[in-house]
Formats: structure tokens, C-alpha cells, sequence
């Protein structure tokens, strides 16, 4: 009987990682822990919280005692770790933040993990969820495959490249059963206002300024979330241990185009003259190590394990649009601060 430790499950990926496996896997004992950082909002799973099999640890990583306890109570037999500072501009800030939760929470909880599961640790699996932003840039042409050395380049990408390096690691020196998987930039439902499709939606709805770092011409490979937390599920039940995949959406757009995209969406959907979105874009000063262009080969995943995104982009991104104007509620709680209430009135 699996006993599955998830850890970050109220940020963005999280929430739809550990619905889906509360809701198809009822044999299942899911232990959500999370620190409930400005990203993580316990509102993201009120559709689960009564669950049977769910269960919510309001804890750190870093903290090596509770994490003891949590391993103890729940008799956790697996960890995904989606638990981490994931905001390239606040690492740019506060580099340190992201050392202590991305790196040391890291091996605090592999150190957790190999202490005990000492006795068969061979029956277990330490699944890390991470980023293609490890591979550094692409120019023009090219993909990331599994085999692209690591060349991170913003103090995020290179806390995450960190924690892969120690899971293999551990995998190495203690025959710690691992699986990592790096995958492209993620969109969807509950994404928190500060990444780039979700301001844009929140700026142009109501009708502000929309800052494009630099040029716009920066390139990503945006994937739906929930197709991420297929690959996670199926990666997690049908991979052998020691690897590594990529996950990618076969869909790459410069951002000034996804940005002018969203613009006439938005313009449809809310009776807006044309163009009258648009207006609001801003070129602003670029990020500093802005990586030029990320692009995923999932094509390992696809032929050993079958996985093939099934959202097309023109639906995902219909769907995003539409899950946040009618959240508009979801999302002024976030930018009122009152989301953090939630977990005060909830559960103490
Ligand atoms: P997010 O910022 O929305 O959520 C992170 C969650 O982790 C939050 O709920 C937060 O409260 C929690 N958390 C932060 N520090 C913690 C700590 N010390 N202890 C316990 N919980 C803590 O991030 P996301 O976008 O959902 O990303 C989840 C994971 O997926 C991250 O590891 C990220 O690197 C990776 N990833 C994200 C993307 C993407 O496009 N968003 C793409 C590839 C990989
Ligand atoms: P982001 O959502 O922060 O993801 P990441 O940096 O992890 O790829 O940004 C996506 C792209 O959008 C990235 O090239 C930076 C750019 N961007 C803007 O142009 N303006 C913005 O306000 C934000 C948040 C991002």
C-alpha cells in the first residue's frame, strides 16, 4: 500500500498533482506537505480537502524533525517533490531563498528519506519534479534532450540544477531509487498572478500596463498543466528507477506572441474593440541572464512510456483564459493578501 508524500501540493503544479492522484488512486494515502509560502494556497484544493485519503502538513522541508515525524506517522513509502521557490525574478532578488528551499530542503528530505527507508530501499521512489530551465539557453535552432549538460543561469535554475545533481547523487551512493523529469514551462488554472500568462490575463482584464521584458522575442514551450500532471502520474507508476526524462509541449512561442494572442482573446471574450488589449503591452528593461529560447525533445518519454501532450494550445490557453476571468474572486484574494487567511480559518 503506497503511502506518498508530496510536497509543495498547494502551489501551482502541486494542486493538480495531488488531485489527480487523491482522485484516482483511493488505495492511496496522500500526505500534502507544504510551508504555505506566498505561492502555495490551500484554497487551490477545497474540491478535495474531505478526501479519505488526503491529508495536509503545514511544514517546511528544512525542517528535518518534522519531516521525521511525517515520515513516521504516514509510514510515507514515496516522495514527488514539487516543493521549491520557482520565481526567476524573486531568485534574482533573493538568491539565498532559494538555496535554503530548492537545495538544503532537497537533501533534507533525501537524508529523510534514505534514513527510513534503509531497510528496503529498493521498494521506494524519490521522484523529483524539475525544470528544462537547467540546460541554460538555446540559440535559434535545437532542443533539450536528456543528454544536454546542465549550464543553468539564473540563481533559480541553477538551486534546481543543485537538487538534481544531489538526487542522482544519492541515487549513486546510497542506491536511493530516483526518477527525475525536467520539464517546459507550465500554464493553466491557479498559477500564481506574478508568472507571465497569468498577469497578462489579471493586467489586460483590468486594463493595465503589461510589461514585456526586453525585446519579447524570448522564446518558451509552454505545456498545460494538467498534461504535466499526466507525464507525473504515469512517470511515477511506469518509469524504472535511475532516470531521467524531459516533458515538453512540442509548442514553442515567442512571448510578445502568446502576449498579443491573449490580447485578442480577451478583446473577443469581453466585447473589446480590436486591438484594444494590445495597447497595454509595455517593452520594459529585460530580466538580467534572460535566457534566449527553452525547447523540450520528448520524444524518450513518448516512445518508452507513450506520453504525448493532449492539449492543443488553442484550447489550453481558451480554457486558462476563461478558468481566470471567472476567478477573478481567486485572484483578487491572492493580490489583497486574504488567501493566506485560509489556512487559519480552515484548519486551526
Ligand atoms: P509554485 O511556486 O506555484 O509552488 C511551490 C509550492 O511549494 C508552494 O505551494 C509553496 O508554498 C511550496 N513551498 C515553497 N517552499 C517550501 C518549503 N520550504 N517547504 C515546503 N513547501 C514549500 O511552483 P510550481 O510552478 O507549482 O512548481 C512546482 C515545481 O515544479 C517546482 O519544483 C518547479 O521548479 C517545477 N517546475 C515548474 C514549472 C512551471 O512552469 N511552473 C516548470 C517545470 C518545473
Ligand atoms: P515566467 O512566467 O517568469 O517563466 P520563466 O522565466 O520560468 O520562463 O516568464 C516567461 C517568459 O515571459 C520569460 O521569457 C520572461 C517573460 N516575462 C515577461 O516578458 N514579462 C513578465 O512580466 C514576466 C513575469 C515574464
Amino acid at each position: 500500500m503506497k503511502s506518498i508524500l508530496i510536497t509543495g501540493g498547494a502551489g501551482f503544479i502541486g494542486n493538480h498533482v495531488v488531485r489527480r492522484f487523491v482522485n484516482n488512486y483511493p488505495q492511496y494515502t496522500i500526505v500534502n506537505l507544504d510551508a504555505l509560502t506566498y505561492a502555495g494556497n490551500l484554497e487551490n484544493l477545497t474540491d478535495i480537502q474531505q478526501a479519505k485519503n488526503y491529508f495536509f502538513e503545514k511544514a517546511t522541508i528544512l525542517d528535518t524533525k518534522i519531516l521525521e515525524q511525517i515520515f513516521e506517522k504516514y509510514r510515507i513509502t514515496d516522495v514527488i517533490n514539487l516543493a521549491a521557490e520557482s520565481h526567476v525574478d524573486r531568485s534574482i532578488l533573493s538568491p539565498l531563498d532559494f538555496v535554503y528551499t530548492n537545495v538544503v530542503g532537497t537533501v533534507q528530505l533525501l537524508n529523510t528519506a534514505k534514513k527510513f527507508w534503509q531497510d528496503d530501499i529498493s521498494k521506494h521512489l524519490f521522484y523529483q519534479i524539475s525544470t528544462d530551465e537547467v540546460y541554460g539557453t538555446l540559440g535559434e535552432t535545437g532542443l533539450f534532450t536528456e543528454q544536454t549538460p546542465y549550464q543553468p543561469n539564473s540563481p533559480y535554475s541553477a538551486s534546481k540544477a543543485s537538487a538534481d545533481h544531489f538526487v542522482r547523487a544519492f541515487g549513486e551512493t546510497f542506491h536511493l531509487p530516483y526518477i527525475i523529469s525536467n520539464c517546459s514551462n507550465n500554464y493553466g488554472p491557479y498559477q500564481f498572478p506574478e508568472k507571465l500568462i497569468p498577469l497578462v490575463i489579471h493586467n489586460m482584464v483590468n486594463q493595465k500596463p503589461v510589461p514585456v521584458y526586453g525585446d519579447g522575442l524570448n522564446t518558451r514551450d509552454w505545456l498545460y498543466v494538467e498534461d504535466h500532471a499526466a507525464a507525473i502520474d504515469l512517470v511515477f507508476h511506469k518509469s524504472k528507477p535511475y532516470k531521467t526524462y524531459n516533458i515538453g509541449g512540442h509548442n514553442e512561442w515567442k512571448n510578445i506572441d502568446i502576449v498579443n494572442l491573449i490580447a485578442s482573446i480577451i478583446d473577443q471574450t469581453l466585447n473589446r474593440p480590436v486591438d484594444s488589449s494590445k495597447q497595454l503591452i509595455r517593452f520594459v528593461k529585460d530580466r538580467p541572464g534572460h535566457d534566449r529560447r527553452y525547447a523540450i525533445d520528448a520524444s524518450c518519454i513518448q516512445k518508452e512510456l507513450g506520453w504525448l501532450p493532449q492539449t492543443q494550445f488553442e484550447i489550453g490557453i481558451h480554457k486558462t483564459i476563461n478558468w481566470y476571468l471567472n476567478h477573478e474572486d481567486w485572484v483578487q484574494k491572492i493580490v489583497n493578501g486574504s488567501y493566506q487567511d485560509y489556512y487559519q480559518t480552515q484548519y486551526l
